[in-house]
């Protein structure tokens, strides 16, 4: 099987852990605060806070937001059910908005009627390597008073006129395995507020300034020096590594381009680091991933149930109307997408995609010649 993804693990990471270990100082050390300082410049922030993974980087800066029971915060549904789940435990309530039906992202024209006297913060997903319409967010957050934390958990690089992800508001990346770069687990917060940098740092390390002196209430969040090696070696990598997803992703539109499928779209002023590369196929999709798994390649769907469907965000009241969400999540699959890509794997991935795409695409939709057939065909696979 293609895999979706595959971490580029390569000489450099193994030397980079292997001197660590040799060191003996495996815990946030120096290799972290050297990580922060590349990541801070990369960005283009003043400063960067490492944590041991991108759900409590989220969590970290809402709590330093002081979010409480009552404040609501505005994102979307169609993400990592971490975005929401860190609202959740500062015990403030997440606002759904739907999405734009091009790019995924959070519909910045929505954002405005969901605002209440206790909306506290927006928090943009720049969701499979896209940024947000940060001008549009950004300036409704500033008419309102508002925060805004950029999830930028899947957007490492990625840029909106010229800035960064993660260097609008305040930026929460993951370092998971997958991501388009690792530390295996791990987390940075970008942020220019000093003050609110200062707190994370405390607020990750037991509230410590110094040895056994307890400024304030903290918590282990910390990042180990074991990471960091990883991290530091990944980042060295990291603008090669955008360049080949971006060819892989330009070789897939260029392939694709003939068929009745939607291709990731780039609004002007944005470049996509494609974290995952996610393709439209209309409502056969559950049978196209079936035949493309048959035929070897590991097609998967982010996300098969939005957040705003999941048991435990329902018990919490917190449904949501959100027909643009709920029809990305039926209708679209996301393809192999990793810097290691081979052009031989890359070419077995098109041919299957135009092969499951003629047999079921339009199948229950408006394409294709046979639909009656296809939809009965896909039904069969899709069990
Ligand atoms: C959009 C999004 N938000 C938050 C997270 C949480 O990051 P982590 O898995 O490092 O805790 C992830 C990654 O898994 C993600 O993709």
């Amino acid at each position: 099987m293609i895999p979706i993804a595959r971490p580029d693990i390569g000489a450099e990471e193994i030397a980079a852990v292997t001197e660590v270990l040799e060191s003996g100082m495996l815990a946030q050390g120096k290799r972290v605060a050297a990580l922060e300082e590349r990541w801070a410049a990369e960005v283009g922030v003043r400063h960067a806070i490492a944590t041991s993974n991108g759900t409590v980087a989220l969590m970290a800066v809402f709590a330093g937001l002081g979010l409480e029971p009552g404040d609501e915060v505005i994102t979307v549904s169609h993400t990592f059910a971490a975005t929401a789940n860190a609202i959740l435990f500062t015990g403030a309530t997440p606002v759904f908005v739907d999405i734009e039906p091009d790019t995924y992202l959070i519909d910045a024209k929505r954002i405005e009627a969901a605002i209440t006297p206790r909306t506290r913060a927006i928090v943009p997903v720049h969701l499979f390597g896209l940024v947000a319409d940060m001008d549009m967010i950004q300036a409704i957050a500033d008419r309102h008073g508002l925060a805004v934390v950029e999830d930028a958990c899947q957007a490492h690089g990625a840029m909106y006129r010229g800035r960064k992800a993660g260097g609008f508001g305040h930026g929460t990346f993951s370092l998971y395995a997958t991501k388009n770069m690792t530390t295996a687990e791990g987390g940075l917060i970008t942020t220019n507020d000093d003050r609110l940098a200062d707190w994370l740092r405390l607020y990750r390390n037991q509230g410590m300034r110094s040895r056994y002196q307890f400024e304030m209430l903290g918590y282990n969040f910390r990042l180990t020096d074991l990471a960091a090696a990883i991290g530091l070696a990944q980042l060295d990598k990291l603008e090669r590594n955008t360049a080949r997803r971006r060819a892989i992703a330009a070789g897939y539109d260029e392939a694709f381009a003939d068929l009745p499928v939607g291709t990731p779209i780039t609004p002007d002023g944005r470049t996509h680091v494609y974290h995952q590369y996610t393709l439209q196929v209309g409502p056969a999709r559950d049978a196209i991933v079936a035949a493309l798994r048959d035929a070897g390649v590991g097609a998967d769907i982010y996300y098969p149930i939005p957040v705003h469907r999941q048991p435990y965000i329902m018990e919490r009241g917190l449904h949501a109307d959100l027909p643009v969400t709920d029809g990305a999540a039926a209708t679209t699959l996301a393809l192999p997408m990793f810097p290691g890509l081979t052009d031989a794997e890359q070419a077995t991935v098109i041919a299957a995609v135009r092969d499951a795409v003629a047999r079921f695409a339009g199948t229950g939709g408006s394409h294709g010649a046979h639909g009656t057939t296809a939809s009965a065909e896909a039904e069969a696979v899709a069990r």
